[in-house]
């Protein structure tokens, strides 16, 4: 999307013979990088303000709010760069913004599966969002039993001078989902990727548990407000 020609600032050792940034120069990348990290600012309000229309339009119209929170987030530079170096991808912000997907992310947690794929369905036919791509990791779970909707949208953010798409990766997932998603996050991260065999197998075991509870619900709300 950007134009910017600057790369992200490298705090990697450099060279010996390094020479120090102007720091007419510095300024100059601070306001790029400012920039480019506005625009997916400014793609996530919008997004943010078409989930709250949803919200509020489906709670006036006494149909039952499929959504129970969202949240969003921005990526930080650091983790901007760690991503891009993991990805072989050149710290040009040219380059990132074509890339790195992941930039400006939003997650909605729906109590309902049938919730999760409405609220997909309601954001992806708006004439302004074009999706680049849908997973359905509730259909097909990643092999540790991860399941959530991911979509990477684009929509367009209206700059004084321009008008710049902007992507933003959605996931979408049920209550016990995102718990199940949250707990296995931090196992994760506290075993540093490693995590044990029986840990493994054990968080597995509670996909399967989360996703029957998720069922056993969606079966309990239809007996009691039927399929419709
Ligand atoms: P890939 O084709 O596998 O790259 O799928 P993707 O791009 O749809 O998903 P990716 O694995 O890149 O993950 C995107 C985001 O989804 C991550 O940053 C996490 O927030 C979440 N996610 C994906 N897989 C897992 C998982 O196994 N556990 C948890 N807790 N979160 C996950
Ligand atoms: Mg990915």
């Amino acid at each position: 999307m950007s134009t910017a020609s600057v790369p992200l600032p490298d705090e990697r050792n450099q060279p010996e013979d390094h020479v120090p940034m102007a720091v007419e120069d510095v300024s100059a990348l601070a306001q790029e990088l400012g920039e480019f990290l506005l625009h997916y600012k400014f793609g996530l309000d919008e997004m943010l303000t078409k989930i709250n229309i949803l919200r509020e339009e489906l709670s006036f119209r006494g149909t039952g709010n499929p959504i129970e929170h969202v949240s969003s987030r921005l990526k930080s530079i650091e983790s901007l760069r760690a991503k891009a170096s993991r990805l072989g991808v050149s710290h040009e912000l040219d380059e990132i913004g074509e890339q790195i997907t992941d930039i400006a992310g939003v997650r909605i947690v729906c109590s309902f599966i049938s919730d999760a794929y409405q609220v997909l369905d309601m954001l992806t036919t708006q004439s302004d969002i074009t999706v680049r791509v849908i997973k359905d990791y509730i259909a097909r779970p990643k092999p540790n039993g991860y399941r959530s909707l991911h979509a990477i949208v684009e929509l367009p953010v209206f700059l004084s001078d321009d008008v710049r798409r902007v992507p933003i990766e959605l996931q979408i997932r049920t209550v016990a989902m995102d718990f199940w998603a949250s707990v296995e996050h931090k196992i994760y991260y506290k075993y540093d990727k490693d995590v044990p065999r029986e840990l493994l197998v054990e968080l597995e075991a509670a996909a399967d548990v989360a996703h029957d509870l998720d069922e056993r619900m969606a079966e309990l709300h239809r007996t009691v407000h039927g399929a419709g």
